[in-house]
């Protein structure tokens, strides 16, 4: 396992550590005292009986005097430190959050395509809450754990050292049980909390997908992934629950037997004389608020394990690779995009080879290939979503990989074929595009992306909350609510990757004509899924595995006898009719990203 810098996560807030540590020792003083002036207040009351002396009153009342003012400070600490520790821990893990979601954005892409969407999720909700309530709890109790028993250990050493070396010989022996319960879980605990988390993301896929499962009478199907997933946390749960709960179950027994051993022995040491009736007492009394601390801080160091497994997921994602940039690099004016060379692969799969184009600004560009030939690659780079193997990219003459990424985005408007919207009204889900927008720029930008219709029949309008993912609105609603924000956001550079897919041909003919007018003055790029859409277009690259096969206008390539003109003249023999091919085997299907034509029978 890697080096555990764990406290270096709050290296900006060991003042926050420092005085949750402090106040709660600060608070356990007067809380040793009381302990003692109560004992010596007993011991005042008890011995007079005993040997049959009077009362000392006023010495009684001037303890009893120490007591109460020792209880209100008590009080009056404990109150402080506890509100101190929920506000450090709380302010404490949101710097934290803010950190890693700062961190995140800077991330390549590629992080969370090697993670699982849930275990992403899971570092920044889990991992973190666990680390919080480490802070305001379980650090405190620790401080406590060890304040108190050491006093009272002292305390005690001074009235009878046999008796306490009794005492702290059983702490000694239990205590290996812990460091073994520990040992278990760091044996045993990635793989429990990583099941954890990946529970959580299977339940989340199961929401999101389960009206699209349902519709295909898959739930059984999928609903056994789940099924799956929570028997191997149960079972997980199971084991590092039995595994490290029996040494804690010792180390809990091993200490009870340390107080029944001292007291038997310290009852037989009366009998010969070498401990006095009072002394015995104290040790009863004070034996016992002695060892409660300490079996509260076993459980807890062996908890405190999973809490340095969460660090540890969490450090994993602040110490993952940075997309490197020149912090004094600034965003050039124009915005020409220029491919020099540029070859990309995924891994170990070529995708993009040696791609040499120019996308001038006040022009529309549009890329054409088959599926998969790497059209939407091309579109990600240029936002730097991965950062190319070979060659460069560059905006303005200035290679994105010097520019940073928020900034670089700044300049960039995106519209995808899935849409993704958040668990939020409709208008904040398109004020996404410009964070400051007025309601009135928003209801404009929907009026052009042809979705105010549907909002306004919405019950609460613009305040509509969208359900998480964007369910319960219509793939067609979702992606004009996406193409809203991109025309509110009004950015330079308009990437559009079959952003009209999912629309029906109506709204796709205006919405073409929002986007058109969206590009004067920009440098647009479309992935388009139907030819018609591009007749215009000022340039058309045609991809090809990979490589661009052609490139010019529309009425130079439809007659140039490549494969532009192959897939124009099916797209034309199928007569602009929407016909799904349902054989997935048809490799032409998806021609122009979705485009719908049913080739197996021109083939
Ligand atoms: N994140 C990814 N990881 C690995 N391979 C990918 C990834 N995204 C796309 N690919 C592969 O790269 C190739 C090009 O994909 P893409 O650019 O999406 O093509 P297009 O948009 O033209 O359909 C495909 O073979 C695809 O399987
Ligand atoms: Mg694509």
């Amino acid at each position: 396992m890697k080096e555990n810098k764990s406290w270096d996560l709050y290296a900006d807030n060991r003042k926050d550590i420092l005085s949750i540590v402090g106040l709660n020792f600060l608070s356990d003083i007067p809380r040793g005292l009381f302990n003692g002036l109560l004992y010596l207040f007993i011991l005042g009351l008890v011995l007079p009986v005993l040997n049959n002396t009077a009362h000392d009153f006023s010495y009684l009342w001037e303890l009893f005097a120490f007591y109460i003012s020792a209880f209100v400070l008590y009080l009056m600490l404990t109150v402080i430190s506890q509100t101190n520790n929920y506000v450090r821990a709380y302010s404490i893990s949101t710097d934290l959050r803010i950190v890693l979601g700062n961190k995140l954005r800077r991330l390549q892409l590629g992080f969370f395509k090697q993670k699982d969407p849930g275990d992403v999720t899971g570092r920044l909700l889990h991992d973190v809450s666990q680390a919080e309530t480490t802070l305001s709890h379980n650090l405190p109790d620790i401080v406590t754990s060890v304040v108190v028993p050491v006093l009272i250990g002292l305390f005690l050493i001074y009235v009878n050292a046999e008796m306490a070396g009794i005492m702290l010989l059983s702490v000694l022996i239990a205590a290996f049980f812990v460091i073994l319960a520990r040992r278990i879980i760091a044996a045993l605990g990635m793989e429990h909390v990583t099941a954890i988390n990946q529970t959580s993301s299977r339940i989340l896929e199961y929401a999101r997908s389960v009206k699209l499962l349902k519709s295909y009478d898959m739930t059984g199907d999928k609903f056994s992934i789940l099924d799956n997933t929570m028997r191997k946390l149960k079972k997980l749960s199971f084991k590092s629950e039995v595994y490290a709960g029996i040494p804690v179950q010792i180390f809990l027994l091993l200490l009870d037997a340390g107080y029944l051993i001292m007291l038997s022995a310290g009852a037989t040491m009366t009998l010969t004389g070498d401990i006095s009736i009072p002394e015995l007492f104290t040790f009863a009394v004070l034996g016992y608020y002695f060892f409660a601390p300490i079996k509260k801080l076993g459980p807890i160091l062996v908890l405190m394990r999973y809490t340095r497994l969460s660090i540890d997921r969490i450090g994993e994602v602040l110490t993952a690779e940075e997309l490197p940039f020149d912090a004094e690099q600034e965003l050039p004016d124009d915005n020409t995009i220029e491919f020099n060379n540029v070859s990309f692969r995924y891994k170990d799969k070529d995708v993009l080879k040696n791609i040499n184009c120019r996308f001038p600004v006040n022009s529309m560009t549009a890329l054409v290939g088959l599926s998969g030939s790497g059209k939407s690659t091309m579109i990600n780079l240029i936002a730097r979503f991965w950062d190319v193997q070979s060659g460069s990219i560059s905006i303005g003459g200035v290679p994105v990989k010097e520019l940073n990424p928020d900034l670089l985005l700044s300049r960039i408007s995106m519209v995808f074929q899935d849409v993704y919207l958040f668990n939020d009204t409709i208008a904040n889900n398109i004020r996404v595009g410009k964070q400051y927008a007025t309601l009135e720029e928003i209801k404009k930008a929907a009026r052009l992306a042809r979705c105010d219709e549907f909002i306004e029949k919405l019950p609460q309008g613009y305040d509509t909350i969208v359900s998480e993912g964007g369910s319960s609105l219509s793939g067609g609603e979702r992606q004009r609510i996406s193409i809203a924000r991109a025309i509110l956001k009004d950015a330079p550079i308009v990437l559009l990757d079959e952003a009209t897919a999912s629309l029906d041909p109506e709204n796709e003919a205006v919405i073409q004509e929002a986007l058109e007018n969206l590009v004067r003055g920009r440098t647009l790029i479309v992935i388009a899924h139907r030819f018609k859409s591009i007749e215009n277009a000022d340039q058309i690259l045609v991809l090809d595995d990979g490589k661009i096969s052609e490139s010019g206008t529309h009425d130079l390539l439809v007659s140039g006898g490549g494969l532009y003109q192959r897939l124009w003249m099916m797209q034309q023999q199928a007569g602009g009719w929407k016909m799904r091919s349902s054989d997935p085997a048809v490799k032409y299907d998806n021609i122009m990203g979705t485009s719908s034509v049913s080739v197996d029978q021109q083939i």
